[in-house]
């Protein structure tokens, strides 16, 4: 096999797609696709009784809607871009899926409105420096958009910052923070939906009334310790291409690696130097490597890693592929 390959775990993805299936069942869980781009894996996904599905970008919602999988889609993030909008728009006039669009501002409102979107939600921010209005805007944009003939699904709001507190009781109090703000918020704009969550809070978020894991499926070193019960299912598969007498190269990088979440793990050595094509670590004394071994790199943060890579081989205990899946919902 050519390297730098993404591998995934066949034992340990069917773990942690079963683990989840049974702490929420169904609908409970919306899993985003962010996570693994990949229409084949959501498969496996709806087939253990996920229909509905969270994405990033319209590319993930065309690409699950292509997939017959646009049962439910939410886009859990804003556009503005007509062309891309109306692209969605057509999707639900045509049948092919249901979508549901993230709005919180008067422009994303307006833009959704004039593109013919039939659905929203609004997008509350409860704790996270980045998208959502604020709580005590919401009803307020959700008045706005039902006057502009969108239907107001309820919320959204993803409590991102707790995905950086280690310990589990500060985490829960976090979650719970949010969700009193994302509530507050609920009850102003009325609905079905208070959609949030994540990997690192599927387990204590009882508020929402969907959770967006996405992680949980591949995993990595990152979250590895704060959800427990999944195991690491992605590895690069690379190969030493250079043994120098203090350190070892292989030949996966930063353009096969997400690095935001800092170095990638090899087991028996320690990473030293992450650059463009290379890996640079120092193996154990008593586990040293060769030109042409192959090593396989554990990454700190799935999401942006599996987005380098054209497809995912999944591979058996005995490291045989037994399936090769396209990573299809790439791009913007
Ligand atoms: C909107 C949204 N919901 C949920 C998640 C949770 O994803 P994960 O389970 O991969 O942490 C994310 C991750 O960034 C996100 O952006």
């Amino acid at each position: 096999m050519p390297t730098p390959a993404l591998l995934v775990d066949a034992d340990a993805l069917e773990h942690n797609l079963a683990t989840m299936a049974a702490a929420l069942p169904g609908r409970r869980l919306r899993p985003h696709v962010k996570a693994h781009k990949c229409s084949a894996l959501a498969r496996r996904q709806a087939a253990l009784g996920h229909t509905g599905f969270t994405c990033a970008t319209t590319r993930e919602v065309a690409g699950l809607a292509r997939a017959g999988l646009g049962e439910d889609l939410l886009l859990a993030n804003e556009v503005l871009d007509p062309g891309r909008l109306d692209a969605l728009a057509r999707l639900v006039e045509a049948g092919t899926a249901r979508v549901t669009v993230a709005v919180d501002s008067d422009a994303t409102v307006d833009a959704a409105a004039a593109a013919g979107i039939a659905e929203v939600v609004v997008d509350v921010n409860v704790g996270l420096p980045r998208c959502g209005c604020d709580p005590g805007d919401a009803g307020r944009l959700a008045d706005r958009a039902r006057s502009a003939g969108l239907h107001v699904r309820g919320v959204m709001g993803y409590e991102g910052q707790v995905t950086i507190i280690a310990d589990p009781a500060e985490r829960a109090a976090a979650v719970e923070a949010a969700m009193d703000q994302l509530q507050k918020a609920h009850a102003d704009t009325g609905g079905d939906v208070m959609s949030a969550g994540a990997t690192v809070s599927y387990d204590i978020n009882t508020w929402a009334t969907e959770i967006q894991a996405g992680s949980y499926a591949l995993m990595d070193t990152t979250f590895a310790p704060m959800a427990p019960a999944f195991r690491e299912a992605l590895t690069v598969l690379a190969t030493v291409i250079s043994v120098s007498p203090g350190w070892s190269v292989c030949d996966a990088g930063l353009k096969s690696l997400g690095m935001d979440h800092g170095n990638p793990v090899i087991d028996g050595a320690s990473v030293f130097i992450v650059s463009d094509e290379h890996v640079t670590f120092i193996p154990d004394p008593d586990r040293p490597v060769r030109v042409g071994d192959r090593v396989r790199v554990r990454p700190a943060h799935v999401d942006p890693t599996v987005a380098y890579h054209e497809q995912m081989h999944v591979v058996d205990g005995d490291g045989t592929v037994v399936a090769t899946w396209p990573v299809d919902l790439r791009g913007w």
